[in-house]
């Protein structure tokens, strides 16, 4: 499969070196080729000289998407520039893996989807956290039934380098190019993915949005505005079995002692099921018996399309961006054989109308109801 990446920056170079050792996977029934990339800014392309095969280097998207050598396109730009290069991407006849939140807003983020489901294009959306073997085993757990009536669930994925009050500006931290949701356009899908996924859609959210930073250094010597939310606590609930399911959402930039911590937690009246990945190689379970009992599991590379690592091997990013990428080739051509498949348009679209309903409650000081979603 030919690849075409658009934004040559940390995620257009993440892709490139996934692609990179895809000999390492066994039994991908489809190996992508990345042949052409695309930046506005010509010095982003030059690290891309180091990747064997890219034939093409542009920097103007419509240059790639006229090209003839290119099927698939993968977009990693500003969240402001998301909706008018998706909708060129669609048009082009290509089909499209966009990068989260697919769109800057709820409304771009239906425009795409309909616009993609309109001209039939095969679109999936950038999550990767839950191709971790934790995380597939508590979404397997969670889906099975076996952990009872649901008490509770918590999602969170929590960033701390924001705490560092110099850290230079940058386009995440301005709402004009990340999103008036701020940190739930930037870290929001990541956190929603599973929920949505297990039918857990919020009718109701309280959200207590945090700014804590209102200026950083512009890099140039002066301040400039900072002017997105940096922390988001969502008390939601959603409907099982006809009771209300208290659901917690927390995407946090400034969050003390986390680097990278993705979580997702869910008590039930039978079984419980915990993943962080500050312990990424452990799973713990719940079982209701006379003794209050968590239990661990160490876990290996027990990953959805298998690949040469031993079977006792840690995963890590490069590993689960390969697996999220492998379930999108072989879903893209109708090979996925029941393994986890990647965020569609319409948990996109979902995502968005919490963080729209979120953004309510801020200013209303209010709980919002969410409308049932549209059949
Ligand atoms: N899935 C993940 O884990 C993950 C992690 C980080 C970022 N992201 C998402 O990836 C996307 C990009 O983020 P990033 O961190 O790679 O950003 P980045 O700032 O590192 O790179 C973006 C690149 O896009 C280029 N660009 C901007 N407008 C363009 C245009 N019209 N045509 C071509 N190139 C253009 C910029 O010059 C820049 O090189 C965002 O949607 C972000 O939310 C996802």
């Amino acid at each position: 499969m030919r690849v075409g990446v658009i934004g040559a920056g940390l995620m257009g170079r993440e892709v490139a070196s996934a692609f990179g050792r895809w000999f390492a996977l066994l039994d991908c029934p489809v190996r992508p080729e990345l042949v052409a990339v695309c930046d506005t800014n010509p010095a982003a392309l030059d690290w891309f000289r180091r990747v064997p095969g890219v034939a093409h280097f542009d920097t103007d998207a419509r240059v790639l998407l006229a090209r003839t050598d290119v099927d698939v396109v993968y977009v990693a730009v500003p969240h402001d520039a998301h909706e008018s290069l998706y909708t060129e991407v669609l048009r082009s006849g290509k089909d499209l893996f966009a990068e989260k939140p697919f769109g800057i807003d709820l409304a771009a983020a239906r425009r795409l989807r309909d616009l993609s489901a309109q001209l039939g294009r095969f679109v999936r959306v950038s999550s990767e956290f839950p191709f971790l073997p934790g995380a597939q085993r508590a979404h397997r757990l969670a889906a099975s039934g076996a952990l009872g009536r649901i008490i509770g669930v918590r999602c969170a994925f929590l960033h701390s380098s924001d705490l560092d009050p110099d850290k230079p500006i940058n386009w995440k931290r301005q709402s004009a190019h990340c999103g008036e949701a701020g940190v739930m356009n930037d870290l929001g899908l990541h956190v929603a993915h599973l929920p949505l996924r297990l039918g857990w859609r919020p009718s109701r959210v309280h959200a207590q949005l945090q700014k804590l930073y209102h200026t950083r250094p512009d890099g140039r010597g002066g301040r400039a505005p900072c002017d997105t939310w940096d922390n988001a606590v969502l008390n939601a609930s959603f409907e099982a079995a006809g009771e209300a399911v208290p659901l917690t959402l927390e995407m946090k930039r400034m969050a003390p002692g986390e680097t990278n911590t993705w979580i997702f937690e869910v008590t039930g009246t039978d079984h419980g099921v915990r993943f962080s990945t500050k312990e990424p190689k452990t799973l713990w379970t719940f079982r209701r018996a006379k003794e209050q009992l968590w239990e661990r599991t160490d876990l290996g590379f027990d990953m959805p399309f298998k690949a040469i690592t031993g079977g006792i091997f840690e995963p890590g990013f490069p590993d689960i961006l390969m697996q999220m990428w492998a379930a999108f080739l072989a879903e893209r051509a109708g090979l996925l054989g029941g393994r986890f498949g990647c965020a569609t348009p319409d948990e996109a679209v979902a995502q968005h109308e919490i963080w729209a309903a979120a953004l309510e409650s801020q200013r209303e000081q209010s709980v919002v109801v969410l409308p049932p979603p549209a059949p």
